[in-house]
């Protein structure tokens, strides 16, 4: 299945999150690392971007929803999954495909804050410029985009397209708009 234009190719995404583990191994060297991937976009990502960090790591998942159409995002997040590990003085490092609106992230952030981790950033594939409606604070930021709709890398439309292994910009067609 293909998806309109490619945005980023397969190649530029394997590189940047070659980066991006690079740097987390480096900032968190000495350290241990609870890596927690923001089901379900998130699942390539961090599959790709956790075998390139070469300090030791453990992996916990999160399952959020935000309500609303398949193409806006609402501001209300659901918690669909919460983590199985406790993260009360641990390193962790959220890991998502997209940052949007930032309302998702933002939630996120204020509800493990809670639980008072020694420290909580966030590595993010994709984020998309000039829409926030919330200050985000990415540390690992893969790639900065528009405001066009993306899908693949595990990014969905109507659930499809997560399996592509690029990012692409859903034509007017495939949005069935047209
Ligand atoms: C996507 C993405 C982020 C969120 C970002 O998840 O994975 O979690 O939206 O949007 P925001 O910055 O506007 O809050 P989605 O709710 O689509 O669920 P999914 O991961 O299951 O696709």
């Amino acid at each position: 299945m293909e998806a309109g234009r490619v945005l980023i190719s397969e190649e530029e995404i394997a590189h940047r999150l070659k980066e991006m583990g690079d740097e987390i191994s480096r900032d968190y060297r000495g350290e241990r690392l609870l890596v927690v991937g923001v089901l379900r976009g998130a699942f390539m990502v961090m599959a790709d971007l956790a075998r390139h960090i070469s300090i030791p790591v453990e992996f916990d998942f999160m399952a959020v929803s935000s309500y609303g159409s398949s193409t806006k995002t609402s501001g209300v997040v659901r918690i669909l999954k919460d983590l199985d590990e406790e993260i009360a003085g641990r390193h962790v490092l959220l890991v998502e495909d997209i940052v949007d609106s930032g309302l998702t992230l933002d939630y996120m952030l204020r509800t493990l804050r809670l639980r008072n981790p020694s420290s909580i950033e966030l590595a993010t594939l994709l984020l998309k410029e000039g829409v926030q409606r919330v200050p985000v604070e990415a540390r690992y930021v893969g790639f900065r985009i528009g405001p066009e709709f993306v899908v693949g890398y595990g990014l969905d439309y109507d659930q499809l397209y997560r399996n592509l292994p690029y990012v692409g910009v859903l034509d007017e067609h495939s949005l069935g708009v047209c």
